[in-house]
């Protein structure tokens, strides 16, 4: 499939060295800087805040993709809106008012997401569908870098493509966890359109060169 949008995950990275991290990905052709947002209460770990985002925002010319792991949602969309995210997605189940905590995104001037874990059905979708920009499968569950890819995501997505597709809508498929050289090909051509990848990118010695092999090998 054309033109997939690569999201290096800072979760991978060295957050010591945030700023220099988020130059080495966007020089080495990153489209936008994934960061993942857990609270040690909606996913058994616990990362950063808006404080962060706003210290990495000045060193970041690609948009800034806020993924939250966080239960509730709704403060910290006010927070990260003000402080630069451009998109943000949430995991439905972690608001009581999801159409509520969409138009709250949308309200800021960024662009909103829901996010899907590998049991949630599609179905959660039903009634919103329209009123998203993007939809992030996850093909790990959430909480943790480095996992195995879970298989399923693959039919997950070649359905939501077709949901997408038949309502005549442009909405994003992003694909989280997992993500690897090895599987941007099925990726690609099940109709992802961005790819989040962590540990592939930041755990190889030269990024722009993993970011690189997995733009191509979804695009083939
Ligand atoms: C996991 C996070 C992911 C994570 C992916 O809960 O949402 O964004 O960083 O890491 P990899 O690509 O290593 O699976
Ligand atoms: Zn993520």
């Amino acid at each position: 499939s054309p033109s997939v949008r690569i999201a290096p995950s800072l979760l991978s990275a060295d957050f010591a060295f945030l700023a220099q991290e988020a130059r080495v990905v966007i020089e080495g052709g990153a489209d936008l800087l994934h960061f993942d947002v857990m609270d040690n209460h909606y996913v058994p770990n616990l990362t950063v805040g808006p404080l962060v985002c706003a210290a990495l925002k000045p060193h970041s010319s690609v948009p800034i993709d806020v993924h939250l792991m966080t239960r509730p949602v709704d403060a910290l969309i006010d927070s990260f809106a003000a402080v630069g995210a451009d998109l943000i997605t949430f995991h439905p189940e972690a608001s009581d008012h999801v159409h509520r905590s969409l138009q709250l995104i949308k309200g800021k001037g960024c662009k909103a997401g829901l996010v899907l874990n590998p049991a949630t059905p599609l179905t959660v979708l039903d009634h919103v569908l329209g009123d998203l920009d993007l939809v992030l499968v996850m093909s790990v569950n959430p909480g943790f870098g480095g996992q195995a890819f879970i298989p399923s995501a693959l039919p997950k997505i070649r359905a939501l493509r077709r949901m997408i597709d038949e309502a005549g809508l442009n909405v994003a498929i992003e694909v989280d966890g997992g993500v690897k050289a090895d599987n941007a090909f099925e990726l690609g051509a099940a109709g992802a359109d961005i790819l989040v990848a962590g540990s592939a990118v930041f755990g190889a010695r030269d990024r722009a060169q993993a970011i690189a092999a997995i733009r191509e090998r979804a695009q083939q």
